[in-house]
């Protein structure tokens, strides 16, 4: 995993719960580096739980919840850093249809070695997409934080429901009128 999203939460723990949480949390979950990270570096995605499990411990806030926040934040913040990726986007539905052959493929190109989910398109209207989750990380709930920050960011809402369909979810979103 990324640094980037190692760093990213961090400091979006210090920001909104204190450097004591943050340290607090670095300690628990006992990782290799004392929680030094570097955007461009890559580490192990078991780290990524450990640190978000000691901060659901610390807050008593549950894990699927913290993921949904924060990936809702790490939206803005991914945008403000890289804000030419918005540009050719009208809408929250017209993003995320295009995650998959447009974004993610730029993400690869700004952040080298990035181990990305797949998103496989199955229905396009002018109101609701129907996409498919793939990935053994299975990150739904910062993937529906994820689009929930876009919804966000183009003044929309939408309504997300999700199904198994064996090991994939398929996300159905609706823009709320
Ligand atoms: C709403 C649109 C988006 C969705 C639904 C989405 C979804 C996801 C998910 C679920 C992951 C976790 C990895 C996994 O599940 O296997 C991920 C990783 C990532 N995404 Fe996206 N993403 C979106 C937009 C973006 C944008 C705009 C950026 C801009 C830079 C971005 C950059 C990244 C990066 C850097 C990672 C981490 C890769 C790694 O750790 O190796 N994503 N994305």
């Amino acid at each position: 995993m990324k640094g980037l999203v190692f760093t990213e939460l961090l400091e979006y723990v210090e920001e909104n719960f204190g450097f004591d949480v943050a340290d607090k949390i670095i300690e628990e979950a006992k990782l290799a580096n004392n929680g030094s990270f570097t955007q461009a570096g890559n580490y192990p995605f078991e780290e990524l739980l450990r640190l978000v499990s000691a901060l659901s411990k610390e807050l008593n806030i549950e894990i699927p919840k913290l993921l949904e926040i924060f990936g809702e934040y790490m939206f803005s913040r991914l945008i403000s850093l890289n804000p030419q990726l918005k540009e050719n986007f009208s809408s929250s539905l017209d993003l995320i249809s295009r995650v998959d052959d447009i974004i993610h493929p730029e993400v690869q190109k700004l952040y080298p070695g990035a181990d990305l989910p797949k998103f496989n398109l199955v229905h396009r209207s002018e109101n609701k997409i129907v996409i498919d989750y793939i990935s053994s990380k299975h990150l739904e709930p910062f993937a529906i934080g994820l689009m929930r920050g876009s919804a966000k960011n183009f003044n929309e809402k939408l309504i997300i429901s999700q199904e198994k369909v064996e090991d994939i979810t398929r996300f159905t979103l609706v823009l709320e009128k």
